[in-house]
């Protein structure tokens, strides 16, 4: 089916891409060959942040590029990628202790509670929120609410103490899986009997397997999802 075109500018430059198009399908349209700035294009993996202004309207606003619908007029730019600070440790040197956020995220306690970053979240997560509860020292809260992140970025790249909060909220992930959850007993024993090989016959097997016979065994398979 045949769409109607509408105007949009890329960087200030004028340019007709197909209506009902995303930020990402309008580029493929005009033919950029799309190197960064995009992955699975379902808005999972985080990598197409874009920022953009609609017509009439003062606020610099942002989303994810393969999910964002292009409107009349838009004024669009992509962010490549955002350069934020990363901690470097060793998580097992680590402790549940708000002292770890002191020590590798100290910007953290800038937080001006703007709620920014909250406005701005494609996933829609309450962002200041698990700052604030990082600054409490609540790893489980923090863990929680940015369950949903998908390290776009957007939030840190419109934060105005500069604070990042993806990775905060990834190290409080972390830290909560590994100390403060309770440990699967079914994932332990998985571990141990990949550990003593009691697969490699099974592994074996599958890899003689044409492609067909692997499709038939996947969709035929027995789903357990029991937790203990
Ligand atoms: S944008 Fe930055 S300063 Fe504002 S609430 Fe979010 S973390 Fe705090
Ligand atoms: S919390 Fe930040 S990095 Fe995570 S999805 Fe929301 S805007 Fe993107
Ligand atoms: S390309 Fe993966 S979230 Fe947009």
């Amino acid at each position: 089916m045949a769409h109607d075109l509408i105007p949009i500018y890329l960087y200030s430059r004028k340019f007709l891409v197909p209506e009902g198009s995303t930020i990402i399908t309008a580029l493929e349209y005009l033919g950029f060959k799309l190197k960064k700035g995009v992955g699975c294009k379902e808005g999972f993996c985080g990598a197409c942040a874009s920022l953009y202004r609609l017509k009439g309207d003062y606020k610099l606003r942002g989303g994810l590029g393969c999910q964002t619908v292009v409107q009349p007029e838009m004024q669009i730019v992509q962010i490549p990628f955002v350069p934020a600070p990363k901690a470097i440790y060793n998580i097992e040197e680590l402790k549940p202790d708000p002292e770890v956020f002191v020590r590798h995220y100290p910007e953290l306690y800038r937080c001006l509670s703007c709620n920014t970053c909250t406005k701005i979240c494609p996933q829609e997560l309450q962002v200041m929120d698990f700052v604030q509860a990082a600054i409490r020292g609540d790893f489980e809260q923090v863990a929680n609410l940015s369950f949903d992140c998908i390290m776009c970025g957007l939030c840190s790249a419109r934060c105005p103490a500069e604070i990042t909060q993806f990775n905060i909220a990834l190290l409080a992930r972390r830290i909560y899986g590994k100390f403060l959850t309770k440990k699967s007993a079914l994932l332990e024993q998985r571990l141990k009997d990949i550990s003593s090989g009691k697969y490699e016959e099974g592994y074996k097997e599958l890899m003689s397997l044409s492609k067909e016979e692997l499709k038939n065994r996947y969709f035929s398979r027995e789903i357990n999802f029991q937790i203990t």
